[in-house]
């Protein structure tokens, strides 16, 4: 297996994403460069540029009619050709092999990963959590290992999320994967990820996140023993970045801490299984070369990851817990303005200052629906019982907010300046009631009883109720 990448670039920066592959990048030091020894190009949704071997990328035009180098140009589209500009997302590829020089896919088990709609069970309004997913006992890879908890809308329809877990031991060998019905942003808890993708290598540590476009082939390597995380598979529009509207032009994730990779590919005669999810299922190809071998691209459809420990997080200086959107990272719309098909939601450390305030998260009722994950540590709402790796998932309007434990102390607590640094917990929100799978439903490591962190409340108000009797109206009285 022969990898080519790092090697100079003939073009200049320009500051619109171009990146010289001169070792190292100053515009990626500037970014941040998370992942030590890969190159990046930073920006969000900009126009990015890069190539492996100089040369390979044509000048002015982009299907000449020969492509340099004996390559072959592929415009890889993330949108419709005529979306609106601002959403328009595509680039060009070019590489030994065109992409349509494969045989024939054929259905492969999809062991646990599934996608909505989901015929086997019936939406559920009660409050669920679930222990971190147990790691895998027998050899198992990132795509073997996606397990899926939930999920809503039709993925045929390119509209929902599909809520899945992994969990790995090895690396993906002589394998690679490609995810045609959405896009993945992927949360790893436990392990570092070497995801080596069609446009380059990206590396996510726990507290990292990346995101493989809709299409676009990759590779899971682990650089620990064992891997574990989440993920959400937005069938739905491409995650953006969030409108700011008042909080001005910064602020939130800042557009030039994303970092897409640069041109990187494998020159590989060997055979290599290309597993395709399509229409909610899996199917494979055996190619007899490996498809990471793209030497060149540009454009704005492109891998990414990014550190959530850059998100500026903003929120109250004077009193009452913001609601929760304040803590978007990445939303993917809906047709219906500020309605998301799935929002991306970190809470992140922060200081709380909030005066006569409840400072953890409010009791609530909300149409959208919240599956929570937790990172590290422990998160303020929640006392005990959601551990790193595990979950819980709120769904439409069912009631929800601060544990009994947390509700006593944070009630009472002097308020003083406070720095909440005891984890990173994330959500993913989203528009429609999100359906668990019978396989999460039944497995064993959800919680039996989550209803009881909210049993025993106290009742503060004294009312008017005699010791025995029922509870009587105190208000004005009523006539018949
Ligand atoms: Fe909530």
């Amino acid at each position: 297996m022969v990898e080519h990448r790092n090697q100079p670039s003939p073009f200049p920066s320009s500051g619109t994403g171009a990146h010289p592959m001169s070792s190292p990048s100053t515009a990626a030091e500037q970014a941040g460069t998370p992942a030590a020894g890969l190159d990046y190009s930073p920006g969000f949704g900009n126009e990015h540029v890069s190539e492996a071997v100089p040369g390979a990328l044509p000048v002015g035009r982009n299907s000449p009619q020969r492509a340099p180098l004996g390559l072959y140009a592929e415009q890889l589209s993330g949108t419709a050709f005529t979306e609106p500009r601002h959403a328009n997302r595509r680039s060009w590829l070019y590489r030994i092999r065109p992409s349509a020089a494969h045989p024939r896919f054929r259905r492969t088990d999809n062991g646990a990963l599934l996608s909505a709609p989901f015929t086997d069970s019936e939406p559920d309004p009660n409050r669920l959590r679930w222990d971190p997913l147990p790691l895998p006992e027998r050899d198992t890879d990132f795509v073997t290992g996606l397990y899926t908890v939930g999920g809503n809308g039709d993925v045929l329809r390119r509209c929902g999320i599909g809520i899945h877990l992994y969990r790995a031991n090895r690396s993906m060998v002589d394998r690679v994967f490609v995810d045609s019905d959405g896009e993945l942003l992927i949360v790893p808890e436990l392990g570092g990820l070497l995801v080596r993708t069609e446009l380059g290598l990206l590396e996510a540590r726990p507290g990292q996140v990346a995101l493989v476009p809709r299409g676009v082939r990759f590779r899971v390597e682990l650089l620990d023993g064992a891997a574990r995380g989440y993920v959400c598979e937005n069938y739905g529009q491409p995650f953006r970045l969030p409108d700011l509207g008042p909080i001005g032009a910064n602020g939130l994730a800042n557009p030039r801490d994303f970092l897409a990779p640069v041109a990187a590919f494998e020159d590989v005669e060997e055979p290599v299984e290309v597993v395709n999810k399509f229409g909610g299922n899996l199917w494979a190809a055996q190619y007899d070369h490996s498809p990471l071998d793209v030497v060149a691209w540009h454009g704005n459809y492109a891998p990414y990851v990014y550190d959530l420990s850059r998100f500026n997080v903003l929120g109250s200086i004077s009193f009452d817990h913001p609601d929760p959107s304040i803590f978007t990272v990445l939303t993917s719309p809906s047709s219906t303005p500020g309605l998301a098909n799935a929002d991306f939601v970190v809470f992140a450390p922060r200081w709380l200052v909030g005066e006569d305030t409840f400072r953890p998260a409010y009791f609530h009722r909300n149409v959208m629906s919240e599956f929570m994950g937790l990172i590290d540590g422990a998160y303020d709402a929640k006392a005990s019982g959601f551990a790193p790796g595990g979950a819980s998932l709120h769904n439409m309007m069912s009631a929800h907010g601060p544990d009994r434990d947390t509700y006593a102390k944070a009630s009472s607590a002097e308020l003083l300046p406070e720095k909440v640094d005891g984890g990173t917990a994330f959500m993913f929100e989203t528009r429609w009631p999100v359906v668990v799978t019978a396989q999460a439903m039944a497995a064993d490591h959800r919680q039996q009883d989550y209803d009881a962190v909210w049993r025993d409340i106290g009742r503060g108000f004294p009312g008017t109720a005699p010791a025995d009797g029922p509870v009587r109206s105190a208000g004005p009285e009523r006539t018949r």
